[in-house]
């Protein structure tokens, strides 16, 4: 089964901010597309975003410039699915590499057409870089439940 996704565009003049570069709006929602093909293919039928965290912008994206977001899963709980994503670029005129400008991971859920989660496949880490990166998710589970407890008071209607 497919854990794995990417897509390739070019970013649009439309996708600018107000310095000149691709706006940070845009790469998230490159990821959340990007995220949400992984996961509901993993799924088998729709999932929705339950969590994103720690989105990390290294780099300015160009306008114009050749865009890479590639998506896999590295967890998988019960009904949630745990997806790594990167963003690359690279000038489209010339033959560099790409580099990384953006990463985060994002939780997905499973859900039925009531909107109730209902359960995924187990994904199954072999090689040592899977292995590394459920390790790594399994992690940020564990920072989060501190957030969470840090967030708790202004969840509610405080402001
Ligand atoms: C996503 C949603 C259906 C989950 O419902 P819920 O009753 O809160 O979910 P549950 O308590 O059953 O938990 C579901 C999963 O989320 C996980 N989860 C809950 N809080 C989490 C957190 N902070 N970080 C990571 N995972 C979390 C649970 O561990 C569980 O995973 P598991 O089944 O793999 O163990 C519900 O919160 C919702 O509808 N949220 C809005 C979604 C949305 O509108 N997204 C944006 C547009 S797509």
């Amino acid at each position: 089964m497919q854990n794995q996704i990417t897509f390739q565009f070019i970013s649009e003049p439309s996708d600018v901010n107000y310095g000149g570069k691709v706006h940070g709006g845009a790469v998230m929602k490159w990821i959340d597309q990007t995220a949400y093909a992984c996961a509901s293919s993993w799924a088998e039928g729709y999932a929705v975003t339950l969590y994103v965290g720690g989105i990390r912008f290294f780099k300015p994206i160009k306008i114009g410039d050749l865009v890479k977001v590639s998506a896999r899963v590295i967890y998988t709980g019960n009904t949630s699915m745990h997806i790594a994503c990167d963003v690359f670029s690279r000038p489209i005129t010339s033959d560099v590499k790409y580099i990384k400008t953006t990463h985060c991971v994002i939780v997905f859920v499973a859900v039925d057409e009531n909107g109730k989660t209902k359960p995924v496949i187990k994904w199954e880490a072999h090689t040592n870089r899977e292995l590394a990166q459920e390790k790594y998710a399994k992690r940020l589970m564990e920072l989060r439940k501190g957030i969470e407890e840090e967030m708790k008071p202004f969840l509610e209607d405080y402001f």
